[in-house]
């Protein structure tokens, strides 16, 4: 199994997290809170989550999530995970949407744990903020690569096995190309190293473009609310 090298990516912490994005998830919290305790009887309303985040398109959003200093760590000890694991395709999905990747809770559990930490302590309340929904269990974390010789371009699909999934460049400007398309919307340039792109996958239709030069790196989060696929799954047997 792969140990991290650096074991500040592997601290439960919110030292990578953008600290405006982090005050704003903290300040929406007693929000989030009052609403869920209510029942969903009276509205959320606006919270200071809704000032950091932005709207693309409909229910398509960024928001800066990690520092910098984070993502040039992640790049480093991704230099030593291709050594160690190497970037393989997952044989679970079909050719045309396999992206080389590594899949963090196989091969590197302690930085799983970490971005876990980050899904449950910040994403999450996004979520709640943005859609009144929890979004807590990672179906998969993983880094992918796109580049011109192992995978030119994705190609259009829903992300089945997520409600929502989220998208982190980790070194944008170190290549061409690259971003997301989504079906009846347009097109959405990488976003800056850092910043997240995320968006009900399971509805929007959407693919990876084309990487020019270069290899494009991305922090992919999918997720879930298992509970409620579990409540689904009792009503039906
Ligand atoms: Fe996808």
């Amino acid at each position: 199994m792969y140990q991290v090298k650096n074991y500040l990516l592997s601290m439960q912490s919110h030292w990578m997290i953008n600290h405006t994005t982090y005050q704003a998830v903290q300040d929406s919290v007693p929000k989030i809170i009052k609403f869920k305790a209510g029942e969903g009887v009276e509205a959320m309303g606006k919270t200071p989550v809704h000032d950091v985040v932005k709207k693309i398109h409909p229910d398509i959003y960024k928001v800066p999530l990690f520092r910098r200093k984070f993502c040039s760590l992640l790049m480093k000890e991704i230099e030593h995970m291709k050594r160690e694991i190497g970037f393989q395709p997952n044989e679970d999905e079909d050719e045309l949407r396999q992206i080389p990747e590594i899949v963090l809770r196989d091969h590197a559990p302690e930085l799983y744990r970490s971005m876990w930490f980050v899904v449950q302590t910040v994403l999450n309340p996004i979520f709640n903020a943005i859609w009144q929904r929890d979004c807590a269990d990672p179906a998969t974390i993983q880094i992918a690569n796109y580049n011109l010789k192992d995978k030119k371009q994705g190609s259009w699909h829903h992300d089945e096995s997520s409600d929502i999934s989220v998208v982190v460049p980790l070194n944008t400007g170190k290549y061409v190309g690259g971003g997301t398309a989504f079906h009846n919307y347009g097109e959405v340039a990488p976003l800056p190293t850092g910043h997240a792109l995320f968006f009900p996958s399971f509805t929007h239709l959407h693919k990876g473009l084309p990487v020019e030069s270069g290899d494009r790196y991305l922090l992919v989060f999918w997720l879930n609310n298992a509970k409620r696929i579990v409540d689904l799954y009792e009503k039906i047997i």
